[in-house]
């Protein structure tokens, strides 16, 4: 095979970084434990602290969730919300920049709601000590002032659920994550699990789709709903096109080949990645940095999106020297690897 073409687009990133329309995220959004598919142990463990808050009559636990993009962690606190039957604030990381815009928004919560903050390891450090009493404690203390009048102010707040969603779990700091009750961690869905979402996702939308296509379209989401969800539009638009409306293994094998995603789910940058490490650096070690020039993309793209499914699949290892490229990561671009 040749080297792949440097026109791809980062499918898998910007299906990530663009969710679908928000009317159709709300349809496909799973709105109960019993809806979501899935995340065996995370769902368990979720049942059980929602089912003896709910008990007891008190706020729930504060909960991390980890794991790649897309795999659920927004649809997972507004279903914790819908069990517990409070609401769900959502703001992230990098948006709470002052200490006065966290006491802002906790002082306006109500008893036993949920603030969902997202990529919380984006959480300025300043502000992160805040949230330490306002976890423990229900308090903060903030500073008013300058100079000889600065004083500082005790704000009491309402008890509240933190749940904070994060890709790189590695990133938080240790105070801030034992201040979780419950740290779950979500991992790529299988196959069948994806088949599942994607039958699903087809009947919520009226998208007509037999078992086979379901499968293709499974088998090249690398384990993401997201990804999933943005295939079945693709291949929806695909078959009205080209097809007959019906999304078969066949029209859904060719609009995704379209696309630039082989049978393993690797997409163009994918393969570029792959391609790096084998030719021009005879397969490794390389570092992050080193491998994001070569493919034009984002160093965060690359760890937070292309590379934990690379790794988890076998097509490349990452050392203390940097990534090194396997057996299987060769084949996949249509080369031997000379070790063997
Ligand atoms: N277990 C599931 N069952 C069915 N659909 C799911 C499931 N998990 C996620 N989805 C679908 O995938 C989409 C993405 O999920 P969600 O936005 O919750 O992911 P996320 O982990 O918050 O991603 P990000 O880290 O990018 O914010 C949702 O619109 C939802 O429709
Ligand atoms: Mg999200």
């Amino acid at each position: 095979m040749s080297e792949p073409s440097n026109t791809g687009v980062d499918f898998y990133a910007e299906a990530l970084e663009t969710p679908l329309n928000s009317q159709t995220e709300s349809i496909l959004r799973p709105l109960s434990l019993d809806e979501f598919v899935g995340q065996d142990k995370t769902i368990e463990r979720l049942r059980i602290m929602t089912g003896a808050a709910r008990k007891r009559k008190e706020p729930l636990n504060h909960i991390l969730l980890s794991g790649p993009p897309g795999l659920g962690k927004t649809s997972l606190s507004f279903i914790l919300g819908s069990e517990m039957g409070t609401n769900v604030r959502v703001t992230s990381g990098p948006v709470i920049e002052k200490a006065s815009d966290l006491a802002g928004m906790l002082t306006n919560l109500q008893e036993g709601d949920i603030l969902f903050i997202d990529e919380i390891h984006r959480l300025p450090k300043t502000v992160e000590e805040y949230l330490y009493s306002a976890m423990e404690d229900y308090r903060i203390d903030i500073m008013i002032d300058q100079g000889p009048n600065a004083r500082s102010v005790r704000l009491n707040i309402p008890r509240f659920t933190l749940v904070g969603a994060t890709t790189r779990s590695g990133l938080l700091t240790a105070p801030l994550r034992s201040r979780f009750t419950l740290q779950t961690r979500l991992d790529y869905y299988t196959p069948e699990h994806l088949l599942s979402i994607v039958e699903r996702s087809c009947k919520l939308l009226d998208i007509p789709v037999d078992t086979a296509g379901g499968k293709e379209i499974a088998n090249r989401s690398r384990g993401t709903p997201r990804i999933a969800n943005n295939l079945v539009y693709f291949a929806r638009d695909y078959t009205e096109e080209r097809g007959d409306g019906m999304i078969t293994q066949k029209s859904a094998h060719d609009a995704l080949e379209l696309l630039g995603i082989d049978h393993h789910g690797l997409d163009e940058i994918d393969k570029r990645i792959l391609s790096t490490l084998a030719l021009t650096y005879k397969g490794g070690p390389v570092g992050l940095k080193t491998i994001a020039v070569a493919v034009g993309e984002e160093s965060d793209t690359l760890e937070e999106v292309h590379e934990p499914f690379l790794i988890q699949n076998g097509f490349i290892q990452r050392t203390p020297q940097g990534r090194i490229i396997s057996s299987k990561g060769y084949q996949a671009i249509g080369l031997v690897d000379t070790k063997d």
